[in-house]
Order: structure tokens, then sequence, then C-alpha cells
């Protein structure tokens, strides 16, 4: 079974090609950071313009480097959200007018589905329940997975998104757009232990997160100290940073795993690239009995891969979705 999978929710425009729901034939990706990285973040008009000029030559990349063509395509599956609108309804078009035109099935997919199918890739799905930590620029948020494709959203962010506070300190440390992988390198460098940054709702009780005080509290650091004159260290900034998201994250999913009885975590979304919440979860994760999934590096940022993967098992349990469904900007992870 060849499936077509076509990903433009945000700032990379995604096309890739996946066999029989985990193998991975192609999967391209069109980056946009040169054209956003001027404004210091995602320009939603200028992000749906380059996927309508890079959609189509990728589609036909993705074809070529399968060695596949129109007519040996199954299913299409399609980010429907969420999303920015103008970025979704690129793909979504494109989707729609190859299932018409070669007579293919059609499957609408949530992109943070997408994220946790990532895992699946090349080995498919392990026994569920699965805890699922999801962190993108635009979600944080822990997920009780009891079968393949239910969803229950447990606890999320209640401000920014851990991708977003990355990228904001990015930017006060002057690193450029998106911050994540910047301040992730710098970090390396640092001592996590350097500045004591806020850990916050560490111990709320829920599975819920909030990143606006802690970036509030990296300001304000930058702030005082030059206000006294003193050197900041950036790689001891980034370090310190970085450490109070990954403290809290660790935590959340491991107090979830104990909470649910669940010996499985999947991590998924662009954070999840992310060196030291990798090697964190890993060592505690093995430490508390767990099973730790994570997608390899190029397929934790958004790609196609994922979303054809989770597209696949959606078609084969006879799931069709509608032509006429609409982009979905603000589309919810389960019930
Ligand atoms: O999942 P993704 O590619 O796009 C969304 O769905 O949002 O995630 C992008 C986010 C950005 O905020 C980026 O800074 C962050 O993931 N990111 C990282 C790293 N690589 C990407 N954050 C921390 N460390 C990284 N290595
Ligand atoms: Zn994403």
């Amino acid at each position: 079974m060849i499936v077509l999978g076509i990903e433009t929710s945000c700032d990379e425009t995604a096309v890739a090609v996946v066999q029989d729901g985990f193998t991975v034939r192609s999967n391209l990706i069109a980056a946009q950071v040169d054209l956003h990285g001027r404004f210091g973040g995602v320009v939603p008009e200028v992000a749906a313009r380059a996927h309508v000029q890079a959609l189509n030559p990728l589609l036909e990349q993705a074809l070529v480097e399968a060695g596949v063509g129109f007519g040996d395509i199954d299913a299409v599956a399609v980010t429907v959200g969420p999303g920015l609108v103008g970025a979704l309804l690129v793909g979504m078009a494109a989707a729609k007018a190859v299932a018409l035109a070669t007579g293919a099935g059609f499957v609408g997919v949530n992109h943070l589905e997408g994220h946790i199918w990532a895992n699946f890739l090349e080995h498919g799905p392990p026994e569920p329940p699965y805890v699922c930590l999801v962190v993108s620029g635009g979600h944080t948020m822990l997920v009780h997975m009891r079968e393949p494709h239910g969803y229950e959203v447990i606890g999320q962010t209640l401000d920014d998104a851990a991708g977003e506070a990355f990228d904001k300190v990015g930017r006060l440390l002057g690193l450029g757009f998106p911050g994540g992988p910047a301040v992730d390198r710098l970090a390396l460098e640092g001592d996590p232990k350097a500045i004591r940054f806020p850990r916050a709702m560490e111990d709320s009780g829920d599975f819920d997160f909030s990143m606006s005080g802690l970036k509030t509290a990296v300001l304000r650091h930058v702030k005082a100290e030059r206000a006294a004159g003193r050197e900041i260290d950036p790689a001891d900034l980034a370090a310190s940073f970085q450490e109070a998201i990954v403290d809290v994250q660790v935590g959340k999913t491991l107090a979830a795993t104990r909470e649910l009885g669940v010996g499985t975590v999947l991590l998924g979304g662009g954070v999840v690239a992310n060196t030291r919440l990798r090697e964190r979860m890993a060592s505690e994760g093995e430490a508390a009995g767990l099973r730790v999934l994570s997608p390899p590096l190029s397929l934790c940022t958004d790609n196609a891969a994922m979303i054809a993967c989770a597209g696949t098992s959606r078609f084969l349990r006879g799931e069709r979705t509608s032509l006429d469904i609409a982009a979905t900007p603000d589309l919810r992870l389960g019930p």
C-alpha cells in the first residue's frame, strides 16, 4: 500500500511517500526559515505563498525518489489542522486534487496525531497504552492513549508552547529564528545550575504547564544583570532556562505514567529534538522502568512521513474523509 503524505500546516512544505504504513520511501521538506528569519517568526501570508511555490515540484520529486507514479498511490493523507489556515489550505487543495484525479482515497490527519505517529515509522506501534508528551512550536500537552487513535489530552500549556518559549529566549540572546536548535547547542557549553529559574506548576498536582513566567524570569534576569553592569554568560543562561523547561516536562510525564499505570512513553514534536530533553527522558524513564520512544531527529520536526503513517492506519480502518472538509486551524486532538 502506497500513501502520499502532504503537510503544510506551518512553515515547512513537506511531501512523503510511505509504504505499508511504516516504510519511508521518500520524505522531502522545503524549509522556509530564510524567508521568515528576518521577521523573527513565521508570517502566515508569506508561508502560504511559499507553500504554493514549493509544493508541486516537491510532490513530483517525492514520487520520483520513491520510484512510484500517480497511478500507484492508494491514498493521500494530508494535515487538516491545527495550523495556519492559509498554509493548511495549500496542502489540502493539492491533496484533494491528487485524490480526485487519481481515484486514490483521501484521509485528513491531525498534525499532533502525526507527531505522535512519527514514533511508529520503521518499527510500527508497540502495544498500547502510552503516555505521549507532545511539545512543538504551537503546542505542549500530555496525552493518554489507550488505543492507536484514541487520544485523551490530560494536560496542556495554559499560555505559551515550549517551542515558543525556546524561540523567545533564542531571540533575546540574538540567536535568530527558530531559537530552539540554537539554544540547545549553546546550552551544551553552559551550566544548567548557574541560574535557578522558576519551575512553573511543577507541583500543581495536575498535568498542565505554564511557560510565560519562565520567559519573564529570563527577561528580568537579563535586565537586572545588565543594570548591575554584570556580564551575562549566554551559555549558562541557555542551559539554565532549558533545564527549567526540561525538569517540569520530565517530571510531569513520569508522574502521568505513575498515575495512569502506563509503561510506555512516546515523545513527539519539534522540541523533542532537544538534546537535554531526550537525554533526561531516556535516563529517567529507564530508571523508572519505562519504555521511552522518540522519533529520529529528522522526524521530530514537521514532516509528511508522520502524516502518511497516521493516515495509512486510518485508511486501513476504513476511514475516508470527505473532499468537502475545510482546513481547521484550531483542530483539537481527541474528543
Ligand atoms: O513540531 P515543529 O517542527 O512545528 C510545530 O508544529 O510547531 O516544532 C517547531 C519548534 C520550534 O519552536 C523550534 O524552536 C523547536 O520546535 N525546536 C527545538 C529544537 N528543535 C526544534 N526546541 C528545542 N531544542 C531543539 N533542538
Ligand atoms: Zn509540528
